[in-house]
């Protein structure tokens, strides 16, 4: 069957298959090379896309934004003092309004029902800039960082250093199970990911016998052994800066320093990185600027993979 991806969510990565995340991989590659070629795109003509950001962004808010005008549309950044969500509104009134106006919207915050809410109510395509819970654009840049360095998702063993049950581990658990990869999770006990939500990710790579396998250890040298993949995220994520020195204690041992990635015994492995990077914590300065960091080249393929997001669900295609 054709792959259709029209007026759909991109909420958690659980609602698609892992033909549809090979779809949006080879979508976004086209643009890439469609934009590096120096062609300027009118797909999203007429578009107009909502920003929400209650947390703030970088890379998030300027993919979003690029995408958009890239293929002839207009992005509107709604910053969290700039409209009456949160304040005076519910989510269910902003998100009946916004529907009304604007054709997609994105949304960045804190609490991952409100991106649920607004997709519920909103009539048009909501796609989620990350919460506490979930970052699933985060995970299409990182799969096609992957796949542009090794060609190939199933079987890359990718391991995740750090804490193991922030936003972003959750979403790799959930794509590298779709993916059929080797996902390993290196994490302080206190710090593994939620047992339920691993066995939900071991359910998804049966129901999609995609050969995925997926571990928890705390033991850090053990985690990176044949590693083709090294991630690392922040030690305290948005929202959690309070507790950074209490996180610095119970994750020293599994700082991303040269004696890890040697530790990988595999001359080929990538760091990645979903930045913003506090360095001389999570990483070394001396690996962020090694042979092995790759996080630009994954910090750029989430402007493509938002754009294949946006043009798959909004599109004039
Ligand atoms: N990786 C990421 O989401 O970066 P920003 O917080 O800068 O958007
Ligand atoms: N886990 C991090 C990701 C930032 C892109 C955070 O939520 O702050």
């Amino acid at each position: 069957m054709p792959i259709n991806l029209h007026n759909r969510h991109l909420l958690t990565l659980k609602h698609h298959s892992p033909q549809e995340i090979d779809y949006l991989l080879n979508i976004a590659t086209d643009l890439k090379n469609k934009k590096k070629s120096g062609i300027r795109g009118n797909i999203l003509s007429g578009k107009n896309v909502a920003l929400i950001f209650e947390k703030p962004s970088t890379r998030t808010r300027c993919a979003f934004t690029v995408a958009v005008v890239d293929e002839g549309g207009h992005p509107e950044y709604l910053g969290k003092n700039d409209i009456q969500l949160g304040h005076k509104e519910d989510v269910k009134d902003t998100a009946r309004v916004l529907g009304r106006m604007f054709d997609g919207i994105q949304f960045r915050g804190f609490g991952h029902q409100v991106v649920e809410d607004l997709a519920k109510y909103a009539g048009v395509p909501v796609w989620n800039g990350l919460t506490d819970d979930y970052h699933p654009t985060q995970v299409l840049a990182d799969f096609l960082t992957v796949r542009e360095n090794f060609g190939r998702l199933k079987e890359i063993k990718f391991v995740y250093v750090g804490d193991g049950r922030n936003n972003v581990a959750n979403s790799l658990m959930i794509g590298a199970a779709k993916m059929g990869m080797h996902f390993v999770i290196g994490a302080p006990k206190s710090l593994f990911p939620d047992s339920l939500f691993v066995k939900e990710c071991n359910e998804i790579a049966d129901e999609h016998k995609s050969g995925a396998k997926i571990e928890i250890t705390d033991n850090p040298i053990e985690a990176v052994k044949n590693a083709d993949v090294i991630y690392t995220d922040v030690w305290a994520s948005m929202g959690e800066e309070a507790i950074m020195s209490e996180r610095k204690k119970m994750l020293n041992s599994y700082q991303v320093n040269m004696h890890l990635i040697d530790a990988s015994k595999n001359q080929n492995v990538i760091f990645l990185h979903c930045l913003p990077a506090v360095k001389g914590y999570e990483v070394t300065e001396e690996v962020f600027e090694s042979e092995f960091a790759k996080q630009f080249d994954q910090a750029e393929n989430r402007m493509h993979t938002i754009k294949a997001v946006i043009v798959t669900s909004i599109g004039n295609l």
